[in-house]
C-alpha cells in the first residue's frame, strides 16, 4: 500500500518524506489557496523536487480543449506530475486525450462506484474517492472504497483507488483492511498513525528502569 500526503504545504511534505514511507503528493485548487499560492507552476516544481513520486496537480478548466491543454502544460512541468481533472463528462473525455500522451490521470471528486467505473473504461492512472466528504453527508464512505475494489477486481482494471478525503487513522485502516492501492493522507493524520499511548508508556517505564541501575 502507497501513501501518499495531501497537502500543498512544502514543509509538511519534507517532514513526511524524512519518515521515509511517502509515495505521492496530491494538492487541489483549495490546498494551494491555503498556501497562498495563486499561480501553481512554480509551486508544482517545488513539490515535484520532493518527492519522486507521483505529485497530483489539478486543472481549473472545466471543458475538455481547455482541460487537455492545461493537463499537457502540468505535465511538462515535471517528470512526476499526474494531471488530476474532475470526474466529468469533459473531464473522462479529456482522460483519453492526456493517457493517449502518455500522461497519467487522477480522476478526482469521485462519489460513486459508476464513476470510479467510468474512470477506469477512460483510461485514468488514478481514481480518488472521497470517503470523508460522504461521511460528513451520513453516508459511508468507505463503503464506497469497498465497491471499487470489487469492481476492478471483476474485471482486472489497473486504475489505481487513490482513497481520499481522509479525515482520521481509521480511514487509512480501513483502506488497507480492503486492499486499496494508495491513501492520499493529512499531515495531521500522518502523525496519529504512529501514536499510541502504550507506547509512550512503554518508552518512559523502560527509561525508568534503566535508570535504577544505570551507573551514577
Ligand atoms: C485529494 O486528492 C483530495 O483533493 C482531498 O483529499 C480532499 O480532501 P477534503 O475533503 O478534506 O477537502
Amino acid at each position: 500500500m502507497k501513501f501518499f500526503i495531501d497537502t500543498a504545504n512544502l514543509a509538511e511534505i519534507k517532514e513526511a518524506a524524512a519518515y521515509g514511507f511517502l509515495d505521492g503528493v496530491t494538492t487541489n485548487p483549495s490546498l494551494m489557496a491555503k498556501e497562498g499560492v495563486s499561480e501553481q507552476d512554480e509551486h508544482i516544481k517545488a513539490i515535484c523536487a520532493l518527492t519522486p513520486g507521483p505529485v497530483s496537480a489539478e486543472v481549473l478548466a472545466t471543458e475538455k480543449e481547455a482541460m487537455i491543454r492545461e493537463g499537457r502544460h502540468l505535465a511538462s512541468l515535471a517528470h512526476n506530475v499526474a494531471v488530476k481533472l474532475p470526474l466529468t463528462m469533459d473531464g473522462l473525455a479529456a482522460t483519453g486525450a492526456l493517457a493517449a500522451d502518455g500522461i497519467k490521470v487522477n480522476l478526482t471528486l469521485v462519489f460513486s462506484p459508476l464513476q470510479a467505473l467510468l474512470a477506469a473504461k477512460a483510461g485514468a492512472a488514478f481514481v480518488s474517492p472521497f470517503v470523508g466528504r460522504l461521511d460528513d453527508v451520513g453516508q459511508d464512505g468507505m463503503a464506497l472504497v469497498e465497491e471499487i475494489v470489487t469492481i476492478y477486481g471483476n474485471y482486472g482494471m489497473e486504475t489505481e483507488i487513490i482513497v481520499a478525503s481522509i479525515r482520521s487513522p481509521q480511514h487509512v485502516l480501513r483502506s488497507a483492511l480492503l486492499g486499496a492501492d494508495i491513501a492520499t493522507i493529512p499531515f495531521k493524520v500522518i502523525q496519529q498513525l504512529a501514536g499510541h499511548p502504550l507506547t509512550d508508556k512503554g518508552v518512559a517505564a523502560f527509561l525508568a528502569d534503566h535508570a535504577k541501575v544505570a551507573k551514577k
